[in-house]
């Protein structure tokens, strides 16, 4: 089987290749905006057709949330029109396109779980240019799996690596705790991925790690789990005041997931338990 990575760089990017590391049937076609940028339509299809993969996996994307408020543009054309020219091109190879998407396609008013079947309702530009990707992909790709995650951290940039840093020189951190979620390991989605690779089983799922907690009680976990005396006060939305709107709820279902696999992603305790070990 031949993959073809978009965004490799990326969290996830590295996530998927580390997935496959030790599988002999499984080669890779690592791009990144260096050498393949998935805005440029005409880019993508000759580089897609070039190398005739089985499965595109599209790790690429604008993923600065406040960032996207003030470079509209360049977030629709990344998150937006990106997935659009890999579905046009993983249709020309009959490739099976995954594209991941996120909780931010979500108001966060909600009071339970969201399923794949709940009315979206995006707050921000980050998520209404993701939420323009999804479409496109269900618009134009004929094999896809699109799968929302939500707090995702891996290798690269990510809040517990920020968390860490911050208590290198501070006795205590101030962290949201009237936004709740579920953090997610990219090695947790990369195996829901490579689950749902070989299937027929297409569509819109949720992909998160199991279980709810708010930015400040993961922050609380992490420093427990690194032995770390570092203090968490636990603040407001407001009292943070970032750039662009965070939904306050933001808890995923794995619905899909759950009504048509036996996948199961693992506890949120757990996987970032093994991240940090991993970290050490
Ligand atoms: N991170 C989260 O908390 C989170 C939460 C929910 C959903 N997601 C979704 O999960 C997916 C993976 O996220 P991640 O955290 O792994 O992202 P990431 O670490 O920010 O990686 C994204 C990669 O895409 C590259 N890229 C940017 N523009 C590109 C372009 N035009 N063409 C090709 N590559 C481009 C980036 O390069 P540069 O670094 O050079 O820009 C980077 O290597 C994304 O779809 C994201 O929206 C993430």
């Amino acid at each position: 089987m031949k993959i073809f990575v978009t965004g490799c760089n990326g969290q996830l990017g590295r996530a998927v290749n580390l997935q496959y590391k030790d599988d002999p049937n499984v080669t890779f076609v690592n791009t990144d905006v260096a050498d393949l940028d998935i805005t440029k339509v005409d880019d993508v299809m000759k580089a897609v057709k070039a190398e005739k993969p089985d499965v595109i996996v599209n790790c690429a994307a604008h993923t600065a949330v406040d960032a996207c408020e003030t470079d509209l543009d360049n977030a629709y054309r990344i998150n937006a029109i990106g997935p659009r020219n890999l579905s046009l091109a993983a249709n020309e190879v009959n490739a099976k396109l995954v594209h991941i998407s996120t909780d931010y396609v979500f108001d966060g008013k909600g009071t339970r779980p969201y399923t794949e079947f709940d009315a979206v309702g995006p707050q921000g530009a980050y998520g209404r240019t993701k939420l323009a990707g999804e479409e496109f992909v269900k618009a134009f790709a004929n094999k896809y799996f699109i799968i929302r995650t939500a707090w995702l951290y891996g290798d690269g940039k990510n809040f517990v690596k920020t968390m860490l840093r911050l208590s290198e020189t501070n006795d205590a951190v101030s962290v949201v705790n009237d936004q709740v979620g579920s953090p997610t390991s990219t090695k947790e989605l990369a195996g829901a991925i490579a689950h749902l690779i070989p299937t027929d089983n297409y569509g819109l799922f949720h992909g998160t790690c199991e279980g709810v907690c708010s930015w400040a009680d993961f922050t609380e976990e992490i420093f427990r789990l690194k032995g770390l005396s570092t203090k968490v006060n636990r603040i407001t939305s407001a009292e943070f005041n970032a750039k662009a709107p965070r939904p306050a709820y933001s808890v995923l279902e794995n619905y899909m997931l759950k009504l048509t696999t036996d996948y199961k992603f693992a506890q949120w305790e757990d996987a970032i338990a093994e991240y940090i070990k991993e970290l050490n």
